[in-house]
């Protein structure tokens, strides 16, 4: 079992494990046996899921079954397109906490930003309030363009703790990299192992090659590692925070068992060939998926 993950310091003065455990497309029954071998047999501590995902109940049943004490356990939810605006927001804040059986977060985010600047902010209004209630140990934002961070940067108060993106070595984000480096905001990696063919959310505009892909399958071998774990390093040598996403206990314990080895300089230039700008989700500035009227 892994239990030394690093610790990444957030804005917000609290840590986040840089490895957790990702749960989209996973039913209630499925997250909930994957969250609990991942916590009572793997080692995780961080889990992320979403109120989009519909499996925050199976989340819930997981955490209260694993003897694992709630405060060596790192959680992160996220607030659904609908429920944006200040009101809105609070109480979907507040049904994520029951079905997750919880009293507190440790990481809450705004999952899109969606086309509507005024309202954006009046949802991270609300964010920052239930921050200050300590509801949420910290507050944060997904699929942020540098144009969107810009505005809770213009706006004053709470920064982001987290970027949460798409990010993997076919869509490096350095743009946002780089603006959210310059406001100590850190970078979380969704769809790190290059995503499903079937991303659900839009424009699946190429299926998974990364995990097929010679120059990763050729790094591999090298290492005596498989594709996934030299993707989950290539994250963690970035000083990414990174959630891949099972729902098989053996491919969780693989995912988490990478602190074995170390990628070379030269793997690292081979990978960087692979940024072709391919997205596997849907950009951030087209979704509007939900958005209330
Ligand atoms: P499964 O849940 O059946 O393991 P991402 O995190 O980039 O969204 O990728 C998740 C996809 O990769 C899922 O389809 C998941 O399927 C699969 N996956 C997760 N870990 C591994 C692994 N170690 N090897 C191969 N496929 C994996």
């Amino acid at each position: 079992m892994i239990t030394d993950v690093p610790a990444v310091e957030l804005n917000s003065g609290t840590s986040i494990p840089q490895l957790g455990l990702g749960v989209w497309q996973a039913t209630n029954d499925e997250t909930e046996r994957a969250v609990l071998s991942a916590i009572d047999d793997a080692g995780y501590r961080h889990i992320d899921t979403a109120a989009a995902y519909g499996n925050e109940e199976g989340v819930g049943r997981a955490l209260a079954a694993t003897s694992v004490a709630r405060e060596d356990l790192y959680v992160t939810t996220k607030l659904w397109n609908a429920d944006q605006g200040f009101e809105p927001a609070q109480a979907a804040f507040d049904k994520s906490l029951s079905l997750l059986g919880l009293d507190y977060v440790d990481l809450y985010l705004i999952h899109w930003p969606l086309q509507n600047d005024e309202r954006l902010l009046r949802t991270w209004d609300a964010l920052e309030a239930i921050a200050e209630s300590g509801r949420a140990k910290a507050i944060g934002v997904c699929n942020f363009e540098p144009h969107h961070l810009q505005l809770l940067v213009d706006r004053g108060g709470t920064l982001p703790a987290v970027d949460q993106v798409e990010l993997h070595p076919h869509l490096t984000q350095h743009a946002i990299r780089e603006v959210a480096g310059k406001h100590g905001i850190a970078v979380e990696s969704w769809s790190p192992l290059g995503g499903t063919s079937n991303s659900g959310w839009g424009k699946a505009s190429k299926p998974n090659t990364l995990l097929s892909d010679p120059v990763i399958a050729g790094i591999a071998e090298r290492h005596g590692k498989s594709p996934a774990q030299v993707l989950i390093r290539w994250h963690l040598s970035n000083g990414l925070i990174v959630i891949p996403k099972s729902v098989n206990p053996e491919r969780i314990a693989q995912n988490i068992d990478v602190f074995g080895f170390d990628l070379t300089d030269a793997d690292l230039q081979e990978i960087a060939t692979l940024d072709d700008g391919v997205r596997v989700g849907i950009h951030p500035d087209e979704m509007n998926l939900g958005a209330p009227e």
